[in-house]
């Protein structure tokens, strides 16, 4: 292997560091809040379509740019050609945008996981004190950031420890229980009373909701929850080995990440609907929701502290994958060591982490277009910054590189069957493009000169 880097276990290796990258909070607690904001049932056939549409071939685009040129995204994009580093760039500056917000609600998951081992949880019995809680925290000017903190410190610490041992032994054996703990909490959840309603409102499509927001929204949404459109999976790629199938690992993140979204709305909605929240309260619903369900269950302690704890495993997992672009960019490209470089990346997005901490609280008034810093990072980057990455990089791809580069790396150089390269290369140069530029367009409301 070149440059004597670090490569990843087998193929089970692969699929879970991918896939520990992809599930985080973006399904969990960004899913049900933006399903919940655009209607339910129709944003979820809508994202399903992105997923498959723009999030597959997208997948398999940056796998491809990642291993065969075993580089950080900003080297792998110049090493194929110098024109289109940009990507490399962009790939970069997201992941800052990102960590800025994702940092504060993983902090917000550490605060719930104290506030369930110490059993205050069972004070929290009805929707009005489950929102006070979380108002009273997140308006708080230090203790949120604290928690953010003490997150960015333990991401900094498996990072420093190296990729082989700390990203691929995280992620394990603490997704299939998080799995496990997330199928238990839905069953509960859809016996509360009028938990079919909730049901309904995620499965049963009204597109008489569907706007242009709609489809800017699951596009977004597709591209965050895959940590697609920016440097992760290329820097994931570049560690993978020859022999892994780059087919089978994105269809089984994808699959994995999909079926993580849909369970965590068959947990939310029902309860939502149960104990009579707003579907539409935006970031806070999650953590508003959770604690009514916990209410109903014995042993709620036990299961709040499991859930929670879990949650921050995922996140863990995508933090790292988020540090790990920056880190290794930096170590590679400026010639740093990779304890010094990962201390830079760690300085950078703890700027960026406390600001947006703030934004939720105190300085909630201070608004840049009407969004509070913390809300700007969020939509800024799933609905701009990442789709944009992966329109270039669809270009790219599929109209500029090498094309045999694309096709050995999809087939492994001829060992594995062409079909999914085909489709994917049309996808790339067709589809990906047309479907992309024609969300923006809609959402800019060009296409209302048309009428
Ligand atoms: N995909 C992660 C999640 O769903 C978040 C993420 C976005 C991670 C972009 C890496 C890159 O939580």
């Amino acid at each position: 292997m070149k440059n004597n880097r670090d490569t990843l276990g087998g193929r089970l290796s692969a699929i879970l560091v991918a896939a520990g990258s992809a599930v985080g909070l973006g399904n969990i607690w960004r899913f049900p809040y933006i399903a919940g904001e655009n209607g339910g049932g129709a944003f979820l056939i809508i994202y399903i379509g992105c997923i498959l549409l723009l999030g597959l071939p997208v997948l398999l685009a940056e796998f491809s740019v990642g291993r065969s040129t075993h580089k950080n995204a900003v080297g792998a994009y110049r090493s194929l050609s110098k024109r289109w580093t940009f990507i490399g760039y962009n790939g970069l500056i997201a992941p800052f945008i990102v960590l800025g917000f994702y940092f504060v609600v993983s902090g917000w998951t550490l605060e719930y996981l104290v506030v369930s081992i110490t059993g205050q949880i069972a004070d929290y019995t009805s929707p009005e004190t489950n929102q006070a809680l979380f108002s009273e925290f997140t308006v708080n000017p230090w203790r949120p950031i604290a928690y953010t903190l003490v997150f960015i410190l333990i991401t900094h610490a498996v990072i420093v420890m190296g990729v082989q041992k700390g990203i691929e032994r995280s992620a394990k054996f603490l997704m299939p229980l998080l799995f496990i703990v997330l199928i238990i909490l839905a069953l509960r959840s859809m016996t509360m009373p009028d938990g079919i309603e909730g049901l309904k409102f995620f499965f049963k499509p009204d597109f008489s909701k569907v706007t242009a927001g709609t489809f800017l929204n699951a596009m977004g949404q597709a591209f965050f929850s895959l940590s697609i459109g920016l440097g992760c999976m290329v820097t994931y790629a570049s560690y993978f080995k020859p022999d892994t199938n780059l087919q089978t690992t994105a269809l089984n993140v994808i699959i994995l990440d999909l079926l993580v979204a849909v369970l965590a709305g068959m947990v939310i909605f029902p309860a939502v609907f149960s104990v009579g929240i707003e579907p539409t309260s935006g970031p806070s619903l999650v953590f508003v929701t959770l604690p009514s369900i916990f209410n109903t269950m014995s042993l709620k302690i036990l299961w709040s502290s499991a859930f929670f704890l879990l949650l921050g495993v995922a996140a863990l997992t995508s933090t790292i994958s988020l540090h790990e672009v920056l880190t290794v960019y930096i170590s590679e490209e400026w010639k740093m060591g990779r304890r010094k470089a990962a201390w830079v990346a760690t300085g950078g997005v703890t700027v960026m982490a406390c600001a947006a901490s703030l934004s939720v609280g105190v300085c909630k008034g201070w608004t840049i277009f009407g969004l509070t810093f913390f809300d700007l990072l969020d939509s800024l980057s799933a609905n701009i910054v990442l789709p944009l990455g992966g329109f270039a990089t669809s270009i790219f791809v599929g109209w500029f590189m090498n094309r045999r580069i694309l096709r050995d790396e999809i087939t492994n150089r001829g060992e594995l069957p062409s079909f999914i390269y085909k489709v994917t290369s049309i996808m790339l140069r067709y589809v990906c493009p047309v479907l992309l530029m024609a969300i923006f367009l809609y959402n800019l409301g060009l296409f209302n000169y048309l009428k």
